[in-house]
């Protein structure tokens, strides 16, 4: 039994688990009028109504107590002070400081972090009103007109998301592309359009090491000077994002184009930094800033709301409920506005890299689940494709709804649509409807007792499959803020809960070393014999095949 196992609150969790299983949330409902005031939280620019889980004012009560008896409160302080939460990699976890009022000054390693954050938003300010008032040129002497992002993960995923979450609200001063994937097929697809003299590289990498944006930024750099003739070209259309200057200058970035990155960030929390560059060249520093802003709104509430209005805390133990107590596998990310669609996969990235992990911070093997499998898609269309599991399969997929009250683009008549299916789903996840209202129902329109009996069972739906609704305002720089923040400190939460290392991703490394080996025997041709010989027949296959 690890330590957490045997805290009281814990072992009272696993009895009421047991309990609860039985229960459904139509008696529950139907015991307290009182559920959706109990629990949900309402902020300025958000709400949370997490009454259609399977819990109870008693359950609530002790998740509260084992985040408190697993000093949440404490380790959140001491993230904010920027203590080397990080173990394994000795590093602050420090990404709140660069949404920070820089009220407070912070100091890491004898540096101080408030000054850097300060720097960079003014460096990033300048550069960025340089580029969309077309005052820096290329090496032709014309006018940025495209901005080409490569990176991938974390230097990806998050200036993405956000980019497309808030695309109304950008001026078009520039086009912002994304190269993430090591194939060639995505990136020769986005230059072709493009004019090489317009064009802006960002070459986003904390490490300056991963292979697949190395390679793209590499031919990116041979496209730019096939077409200038010039490598002093490079100056004009290359700039990095980078904690490792060194690799960028070697790369063949001039020192004055590369913005900085620090240790206390890691890559999937660093979209408020200067990993955000292709937000703020798209959209403008003011509204990159209101971002930051509405994150930092977040975090204060974080910091400062009890437990039980807490909403980080609140979903964070709800996911310790749903699936270390009550054993769901995965959970489900499904945005209602069109503009959020690449929601679900940055919390792939965010929750499944932080926390789908099976030691504890001793090292010990853990024998509980951690964080469940996360997947999902836009609402409307996962409701034409796979809500059929949701609502009838074995596996109980706790979901998380995310919606707006107001649509960004109005147009007459869709968003009431959308926003019906929002609410109706979750109402039919929770209620179902048994055999005898379907037998009911299907007498009623006059179906015959033998139909009736054919179809009945195939008709029922358990229901009680629990839901979060997060109902936004409207989309816009600060909600989403206030958003994505949420979502991190529910990670951090619960990594702290179920004592996991939240903040590395050493589960990444052996597959990068193994295609690093891989990748020199293709080359020379020279397939060892080492390998099982599963991979040595394929990669005999694939290059007898070329
Ligand atoms: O391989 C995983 C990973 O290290 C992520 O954690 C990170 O976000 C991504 O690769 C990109 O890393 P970098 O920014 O150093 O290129």
């Amino acid at each position: 039994m690890t330590a957490r196992q045997s805290l009281s609150s814990w072992k009272k969790l696993t009895q009421l688990a047991q309990q609860k299983k039985s229960q459904h949330m139509n008696t529950l409902f139907a015991q307290d009028s009182e559920r959706f005031a109990k629990f949900s939280v309402e902020l300025p620019k958000m709400l949370l109504d997490y009454s259609k889980n399977l819990i109870d004012s008693e359950t609530m009560a002790t998740l509260f107590e084992l985040a408190k008896e697993t000093h949440v409160a404490d380790w959140r302080e001491k993230m904010f002070a920027g203590e080397k939460i990080n173990k394994t990699e000795n590093r602050a976890v420090l990404h709140t400081a660069l949404r920070g009022s820089n009220e407070k000054s912070l100091t890491v390693d004898g540096e101080n972090v408030s000054e850097h954050v300060e720097a960079q938003w003014q460096k990033m300010e300048a550069f960025v009103n340089k580029v969309r008032q077309g005052h820096w040129l290329g090496y032709s002497g014309k006018r940025i007109t495209d901005i080409v992002n490569i990176g991938v993960g974390g230097s990806n995923l998050g200036p993405q998301m956000v980019t497309e979450a808030l695309k109304h609200y950008s001026d078009n001063s520039v086009n912002v592309h994304y190269v993430s994937n090591v194939d060639g097929a995505q990136i020769v697809e986005i230059l072709r359009p493009l004019d090489p003299e317009k064009v802006l590289f960002i070459v986003s990498s904390k490490t300056f090491t991963t292979t697949e944006t190395m390679m793209n930024a590499g031919t990116a750099m041979k496209w730019l000077t096939a077409s200038s003739f010039d490598e002093t070209a490079v100056g004009k259309h290359f700039v990095a994002v980078t904690a490792n200057k060194e690799n960028a200058m070697n790369f063949g970035i001039e020192a004055k184009n590369i913005f900085g990155m620090w240790d206390w960030v890691g890559g999937r929390f660093s979209l408020w930094s200067a990993i955000g560059l292709p937000i703020a060249l798209d959209l403008g520093f003011d509204q990159f800033k209101a971002l930051l802003d509405g994150a930092h709104e977040m975090d204060e509430h974080f910091v400062n709301a009890p437990f039980e209005q807490n909403m980080p805390v609140i979903m964070a133990m709800l996911s310790v409920w749903n699936t270390t107590f009550l054993g769901s596998q995965s959970q489900a990310i499904l945005p209602y506005d069109q503009t959020l669609h690449m929601l679900t996969a940055y919390l792939q990235q965010a929750e499944m890299e932080s926390n789908g992990k099976s030691v504890n911070w001793h090292g010990e093997a853990v024998n509980y689940a951690t964080v469940p499998s996360i997947w999902g898609e836009l609402g409307i269309n996962g409701q034409h494709a796979f809500y059929q599991y949701l609502h009838q399969s074995n596996n109980v997929v706790p979901a998380d709804f995310i919606g707006s009250v107001a649509s960004v683009t109005p147009v007459k008549g869709h968003h009431e649509t959308l926003m019906s299916n929002f609410f109706a789903q979750t109402q039919a996840l929770m209620t179902g409807v048994n055999e005898e209202q379907v037998r009911a129902d299907l007498k009623a329109k006059g179906r015959t007792d033998a139909y009736i009996d054919m179809v009945a069972p195939h008709k029922v739906h358990k229901g009680n499959r629990p839901t979060n609704t997060i109902l936004l305002k409207r989309i816009d720089p600060a909600t989403l803020g206030n958003l994505i923040a949420m979502y991190e400190h529910k990670i951090f939460v619960q990594g702290i809960v179920l004592q996991i290392c939240s903040f590395d991703q050493w589960g990444v490394e052996l597959g990068k070393g193994l295609a690093a080996n891989i990748q020199k025997e293709l080359a020379s041709d020279q397939i060892s014999a080492e390998h099982d010989c599963s991979t040595m027949s394929l990669l005999n296959y694939y290059q007898a095949a070329k």
